[in-house]
């Protein structure tokens, strides 16, 4: 069959980004012997998060993480001579878990008998027929959009010519920066702030709002601003001006006088910019597929992921909400349910947890105190709260700002939300996380099961102890 003069290549699916969207085709061309399928991919094979996204900066926050437990090392009566970062051999760490992987990946695809890989963009010509940056034209009844995301650089003069790195380009640096500015006060600021900073980089966040991560529980973006304040120079209410590149080849961000701060100078090797990921569509151009969009250009989906046209699904980053990996992983297994199975489910995303992998760690599930007065009668909240150094493991710990919050429905006690700032905060919070996907969500299996003594589980569970009426004054926590 032809369309215009290329010949086109049929498929039974075609999958347009090569992460979550991926897993879906391999099962659906399992149990559909004798389909072909197409795997579409402009980046390195494997998805964001393997190849520039939580893999690498776990790589690193991990190394960071290392850093911080040696450089306290006095605190615990050790005399440690200081920690030297060999910047290269991190590197190289990195790389050497990470390339192994994608090449993997690359060789699975190319050499697949029923897949064909193309690592170009591609973009729809009309309805169900695709057109890759080569020529060739591929149509399937069935299309899996898993078009992540990519990182959103805010219009400020100068901002491109200082050759600025994002969360793509980072994981190339070959040099540890001597003075590194981040601009943003979201993930990647807060992750790679703990980065460098650890490394040894002087670094500077440049951020809008008053508070790092400020889609936290104001008390927990406020420990998370407090303790890596002190050791990351943080200007926030602060918005660029302009960069400029000095003779000496440094950069100069230049801060007008705001909200009664002085105008400013600040002198950097090197700028991050971390203000956010936008859509990918652009490279699509999805409405030529009669597929709708948002006005930022995320793809619009109904409950079950299905977009406007019947066949053509969207999941991940791309829909735009919850960008996160899991909910990445979660999607995928709807969709699996829907083509694989036949069992067409609704998504569901009452409980998407998170965690930020900054120093000290941040962990959060439902909402904030703020979201649960906006949607339930003060009178009917408890919130508990309970810090880590008044546990006997976060004394040994010599944890002196973690912090557990949770907050419940007073009638059935069922959880609203929970957020923890401290050591192992993301491993903490899934107790919390998996009793949200229970029939009642109640707290009670944490107030009445057992917790190990002494452990940091006793943290949370406490902070669940320690429920009472919103209004009250907080208990302070036993010596
Ligand atoms: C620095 C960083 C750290 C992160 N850390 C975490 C973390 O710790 N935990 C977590 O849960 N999440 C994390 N994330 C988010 C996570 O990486 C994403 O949520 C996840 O990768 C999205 O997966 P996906 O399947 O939707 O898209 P992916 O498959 O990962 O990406 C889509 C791919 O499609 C390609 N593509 C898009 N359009 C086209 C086109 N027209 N033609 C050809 N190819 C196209 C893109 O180039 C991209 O390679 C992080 C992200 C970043 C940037
Ligand atoms: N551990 C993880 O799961 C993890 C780690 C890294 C990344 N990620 C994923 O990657 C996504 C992107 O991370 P991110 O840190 O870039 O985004 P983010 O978390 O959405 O934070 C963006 C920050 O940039 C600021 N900002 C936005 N536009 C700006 C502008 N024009 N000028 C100055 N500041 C601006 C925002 O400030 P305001 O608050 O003032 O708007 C916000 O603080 C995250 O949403 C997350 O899904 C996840």
């Amino acid at each position: 069959m032809t369309s215009g003069s290329a010949p086109v290549k049929e498929y039974g699916m075609i999958a347009i980004g090569s992460g979550s969207a991926v897993s879906v085709l391999d099962s659906w061309l399992r149990t559909h012997p004798g389909e072909r399928g197409a795997v579409i991919d402009k980046d390195s094979p494997g998805g964001i998060c393997l190849t520039r996204g939580c893999i690498p900066s776990k790589m690193l926050t991990s190394v960071a993480d290392v850093i911080r437990t040696v450089q306290r090392a006095p605190e615990f009566g050790l005399s440690v001579r200081d920690v030297r970062v060999d910047f290269a051999r991190v590197m190289k760490r990195l790389h050497d878990h990470i390339d192994p992987e994608i090449e993997a990946i690359r060789q699975g695809l190319s050499q697949a008998r029923e897949i064909d890989y193309y690592p170009e963009t591609v973009e729809f010509v009309a309805p169900y027929t695709l057109r890759t940056a080569r020529g060739e034209r591929l149509r399937a009844p069935r299309i899996l959009l898993g078009l992540g995301s990519e990182p959103r650089l805010p219009p400020i003069p100068g901002l491109a010519e200082s050759e600025p790195l994002t969360s793509d380009t980072v994981f190339d640096l070959r040099e540890l920066p001597d003075r590194l500015t981040i601009l943003g006060g979201g993930y990647i600021a807060a992750e790679f702030a703990h980065i460098f900073s650890s490394f040894g980089s002087e670094v500077t966040v440049i951020g809008r709002n008053p508070r790092l991560l400020p889609r936290e529980d104001p008390e927990i973006s406020e420990v998370v601003t407090q303790e890596l304040g002190k050791r990351v120079r943080l200007l926030r209410g602060r918005t660029p001006r302009r960069i400029r590149r000095t003779r000496r080849g440094s950069l100069t961000i230049d801060l007008g006088a705001e909200d009664g701060q002085p105008a400013e100078d600040v002198e950097a090797d090197r700028i991050l910019v971390a203000t956010g990921r936008g859509s990918t569509s652009h490279h699509l151009h999805p409405e030529r597929g009669g597929i709708d969009t948002d006005p930022q250009g995320w793809i619009r989906v109904n409950e079950y992921l299905e977009t406007r046209q019947p066949g053509i699904y969207a999941l991940g980053d791309a829909t735009g909400v919850w960008p996160f990996k899991h909910k990445a992983n979660y999607d995928a297994r709807i969709l699996h349910e829907a083509l694989v199975n036949g069992r067409r489910i609704p998504v569901d995303y009452h409980a998407i947890p998170h965690a930020v992998f900054t120093d000290p760690e941040v962990a959060s599930v439902g909402w904030t105190e703020e979201q649960a007065r906006a949607q339930v009668p003060s009178s009917e909240l408890l919130v508990g709260r309970y810090e880590y150094r008044h546990t006997a493991k976060g004394e040994a710990l010599g944890v002196h700002h973690g912090l557990v919050k949770v907050l419940v429905r007073r009638n059935g006690l069922e959880i609203l939300g929970a957020h923890i700032v401290g050591p192992q905060a993301s491993i903490l919070l899934q107790e919390v996380v998996n009793l949200l996907y229970t029939p009642d969500r109640s707290a009670l299996p944490i107030l009445q099961g057992l917790h190990i003594h002494p452990a940091l589980s006793e943290v949370v569970e406490r902070a669940f102890l320690s429920l009472r009426p919103l209004e009250d004054p907080p208990a302070r926590s036993p010596p």
